[in-house]
């Protein structure tokens, strides 16, 4: 078993830290903020996580699992360091090092004893070489510390799941003896393990989110069209994801992807491709397709009071840019609320985790405690975030309570068949009953 520091206790740090004591491994979480280190040594997540809180505070009492603020209390003892901070993105799209490169400072500056260091933050291809050599440059004691690469693949909502059962883990090295030592340190987990070089290990990771966000823009441009045609979506994906090669995931239309990693994963692998000169236009047309897709949600609800949002009440179901997270960072849920209270509107929301949105306070918008109160003489429902328990609310109940029984489905999870017998007027995405009126573009013009 090996002694581990993990540097940043975002949702990745925070869970790769968890996850390694769980299978034995003594390890310490820095961060620089201290509050969260508090919170955290008390066995409290500051973010939501399903099963986190349990292991958290499992692997503390069982003294594999410690928080700090303090660099070199966790290096003294660690032979492996990971670096788990932010890359978040700057205004051109490209990935933000700043503490990327301060943590190979403050490795170089305070490690005494031979290291591996390894980046697990989502880097653009070249950084680790980059890291390596600071840490060279900067290095103070006379040890030897090697740089692996070994990017996350968990999802948020499903990080402790996906870590125990992920497809893969990736381990990018120039050292083998580096990359094998980080290979035996996941060998309790029993995952399929690929090793590359470092730079081959980050574009697996920035390759593989924008392939997932490809696939989501595909099948939502995939859907305006079948809800011209008169098709069905679902039954599109269903129908398409039964190839192998295609699979059914990541196929579910709606108001396109949200969260901290493909919106700014897209972008800088967009930027890397224009840097180098190389088009990655399909990355580029994947963009601006999610950007479009919730557009045309709001169009579509515009069009149900003939533009006059003015003093309407909109139910808003789902804040959360997805389902099991408290996260808001690039949620659709953002854009609609904002475009609906800029028109006028008045919004009544409601997400079983979220309760409120930090830096996003307007008069018009009201915070609610259950789906009945949220829904309660509302002009119309939209459905954001597929949460089960608004998904599965009693809606046979639920209909004495809107003013107007309409429901627009942004994640083609309710049965139209079911609520429309039970009086309701639902719209999902892609779903038309019948084909509706046509808007043509020219032969070649894809609207891009
Ligand atoms: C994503 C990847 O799935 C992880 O493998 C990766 O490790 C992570 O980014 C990361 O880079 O850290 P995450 O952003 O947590 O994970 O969430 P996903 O479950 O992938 O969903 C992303 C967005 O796509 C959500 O807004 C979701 O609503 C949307 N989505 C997903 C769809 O619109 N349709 C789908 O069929 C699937």
């Amino acid at each position: 078993m090996e002694n581990v520091a993990v540097i940043g206790t975002g949702y990745v740090g925070l869970v790769t830290g968890v996850v390694l004591s769980e299978i034995g491994h003594t390890v310490t979480c820095i961060d620089i903020d201290e509050n969260k280190v508090n919170t955290l040594s008390q066995g409290n997540s500051p973010i939501y996580e399903p099963d986190l809180d349990a292991l958290l505070e499992k692997n503390i009492a069982e003294n594999r699992l410690h928080f700090t603020t303090n660099h070199s209390e966790a290096f003294d003892q660690a032979e492996i360091i990971f670096i788990a901070v932010g890359t978040p993105q700057s205004e051109n799209g490209s990935a933000n090092l700043v503490h990327i490169e301060q943590a190979a400072r403050d490795i170089a500056h305070k490690v005494v004893r031979d290291t591996i260091v390894v980046v697990k933050s989502t880097v653009p291809v070249g950084t680790n070489d980059l890291v390596q050599a600071i840490i060279e440059q900067e290095l103070r004691a006379s040890v030897n510390v090697q740089v692996v690469s070994n990017p996350e693949f968990l999802r948020e909502g499903h990080a402790i799941y996906d870590t125990f059962h992920a497809d893969r883990i990736v381990i990018g090295a120039e050292n083998e003896r580096a990359g094998d030592t980080i290979q035996s340190l996941f060998e309790n987990l029993e995952v399929p393990v690929v090793r590359t070089n470092r730079r081959s290990a980050e574009m697996i990771k920035y390759a593989s989110n924008a392939f997932l966000a490809v696939k989501i823009s595909y099948i939502n441009q995939i859907a305006n069209l079948c809800e011209m045609l008169g098709a069905e979506v679902n039954d599109v994906a269903d129908g398409m994801g039964l190839d192998h090669r295609i699979g059914r995931s990541f196929l579910n239309a709606g108001l396109g992807y949200g969260g901290s990693c493909f919106p700014k994963d897209t972008a800088a692998l967009a930027y890397l491709g224009c840097e180098n000169g190389i088009s990655l236009s399909i990355v580029d047309a994947a963009i601006h397709a999610n950007h479009q897709q919730s557009q045309i949600f709001l169009e579509r609800v515009l069009n149900h009071f003939n533009g006059d949002m003015i003093g309407k009440k909109i139910a808003i179901l789902g804040l959360a840019f997805k389902p099991d997270t408290d996260d808001m960072r690039e949620a659709p849920s953002l854009k609609i609320i904002k475009n609906l209270l800029d028109s006028k509107a008045q919004v009544k929301v409601y997400d079983p985790v979220v309760h409120e949105i930090n830096d996003f306070s307007h008069p018009s918008i009201e915070y609610t405690n259950s789906v009945q109160d949220c829904i309660t003489n509302a002009d119309a429902i939209l459905l954001v975030t597929e949460w089960d328990e608004i998904v599965n609310s009693d809606w046979k109940q639920l209909i004495d309570y809107p003013k107007s029984p309409l429901i627009l489905d942004g994640r083609n999870v309710l049965s139209i068949k079911e609520l429309t017998n039970l009086g309701w007027q639902i719209e999902g995405i892609g779903q038309a009953a019948k084909p509706v009126q046509k808007k043509v573009l020219p032969i070649g013009q894809n609207g891009i």
